[in-house]
């Protein structure tokens, strides 16, 4: 192949996500290949927003024959499978310092088992998280490449004109690092999406099933809160969505939705991963697990009838206090996800700087959130900050929230309204701040049946083994 094509770029894999991206490069002028394995699925994107600036490619070999080089060629297929697939069928029509950016929600370990794999043929591989939904892959979403640094010079002008605009003006795209950086952030991205998505739900049954608050008054609270710290992509549509009619006017639609959530596997991967890191993660988790209990139909409909379903009204809280219940959970839920990121980074060598992290999550993905500025100025100022949750300026907002989120969760607890996310958020701050506590009786556990000593409080550097049963016991 000459590399003599006119587009600058290509998109392999025209599925909505696909299409909008390609749509979103050809809004701000580059000509932009178009492939997909089922010929007709390019022929329609083409029929319907017009052939002007694509270049539709039938075959692989077209597909090269159209790109400039060194060609860029962003996949936007189902991470799994169908990624190695179409490797496969464009990688032997590809040359040397060729660029593939795989645009899709890979688990990181496949991105870094491919780049081994392209790099062998002198292909530069690049894993990219794009966030933003349909909406924000044609507008302008948040993209987190991470790979072959050498591709970056390649990749950067081509993709930073399609980025949202994020903090200080700067588009939100920016290399995260080597190997699978890219795909990790994005995979712990989806992790923090999760749990503000069921720290949100929580809040919602407490604010309706706790508080009697119906639609309109829902509503008017969140779209209070996104006046707010609180700002948010997600705090907005979720006062969007309780505000919703049903259109077969059943009330409010939210109620008539059936209560088990889907996933495809993004936090999970995320909680996995923090499980095998060591890391500390229990709100992301709290929420997983949530979704695979609401899943889980038979289990609850036994538990509803062995148990009962009846939820009391929460007493002694206001609407205040739930504020202050989910703005201290979510930055608890922050810091997980950065502490994370964070182990990750140097176990693996990525080389991620949190700060341009929360930069890159301040617009076009779906956890944008105003506080995310602060979140980047937080490890602008202190890049070593071991949590965001002792910076000095959240420090004191979360002491300031502890009496109200300590009463909410309480009598949420009472009412016998399920909180796991803002309670294992409390859990995880208490645990956090407590010395002695349960690990103390676990180490004397573990050295007295296995002799896997303990060391003492005062002299930290001493190890010591006790033989437990012979020890003078206290009367
Ligand atoms: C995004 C989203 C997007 C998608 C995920 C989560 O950043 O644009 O995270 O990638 O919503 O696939 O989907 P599930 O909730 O189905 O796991």
């Amino acid at each position: 192949m000459s590399g003599a094509g006119s587009a600058q770029i290509a998109v392999v894999g025209l599925g909505v996500m696909g299409a909008n991206l390609a749509r979103n490069f050809r809004s701000r002028g580059m000509k932009v290949a178009l492939y997909n394995r089922s010929v007709d699925v390019t022929e329609r994107v083409v029929a319907t927003h017009g052939a002007e600036g694509f270049v539709v490619c039938r075959t692989p070999e077209e597909l090269a024959e159209a790109v400039q080089a060194p060609r860029v060629i962003v996949l936007m297929v189902t991470a799994g499978q169908a990624v190695d697939a179409v490797i496969a069928a464009i990688g032997g029509h590809l040359q040397p310092g060729d660029v593939i950016v795989d645009g899709g929600n890979s688990l990181y370990s496949d991105t870094e088992r491919r780049a081994v794999a392209a790099a062998a043929h002198g292909l530069l591989y690049v894993g990219m998280g794009v966030s933003g939904g349909e909406e924000g892959a044609l507008l302008g979403p948040s993209m987190m490449p991470g790979g072959d640094a050498r591709a970056w010079e390649i990749v950067r002008p081509l993709v930073e004109p399609a980025a949202a605009i994020g903090a200080g003006g700067e588009p939100c795209v920016g290399w995260c690092g080597r190997g699978g950086a890219g795909h990790y952030t994005k995979m712990v991205h989806n992790g923090i999406e999760y749990g503000d998505m069921q720290l949100l739900g929580e809040v919602f049954t407490l604010l309706r099933d706790g508080m009697g608050l119906d639609g309109p008054g829902q509503a008017a609270v969140f779209e209070g809160w996104n006046r707010g710290r609180l700002e948010s992509f997600l705090v907005e549509i979720t006062a969007g969505i309780v505000a919703s009619k049903d259109p077969e006017g059943a009330g409010p639609l939210v109620d008539q939705i059936l209560d088990e959530a889907g996933q495809k596997g993004t936090g999970r991967w995320t909680s996995v991963q923090a499980i095998e890191q060591g890391v500390p993660l229990p709100t992301i988790t709290a929420a997983v697990d949530g979704r695979a209990i609401s899943s889980r139909r038979p289990h609850r409909m036994g538990a509803q009838q062995a148990f009962g379903t009846q939820k009391a009204r929460l007493a002694g809280v206001s609407v205040d206090d739930i504020e202050q219940a989910l703005y201290a959970s979510k930055l608890c839920s922050y810091a997980q996800g950065f502490d994370l990121l964070r182990t990750a980074s140097m176990d693996r060598g990525y080389g991620i700087d949190l700060s341009e992290i929360a930069r890159l999550w301040t617009a076009g993905c779906i956890i944008r959130a105003a506080f995310l500025g602060r979140v980047r100025e937080a490890f602008r100022r202190d890049p070593n900050l071991p949590l965001l949750v002792l910076d000095p300026s959240f420090a004191e907002e979360i002491a300031a929230a502890l009496p109200a989120w300590r009463r909410v969760v309480s009598a949420a607890v009472l009412a016998g309204i399920p909180v796991p996310a803002l309670s294992t958020s409390l859990a995880w701050l208490d645990q956090i701040r407590t010395t002695g506590g349960a690990a103390q009786l676990v180490q004397a556990q573990r050295d007295w049946f296995g002799a896997h000593t303990y060391r003492r409080a005062a002299s930290p550097d001493l190890v010591v083994h006790t033989q437990w049963d012979e020890l003078e016991r206290l009367r």
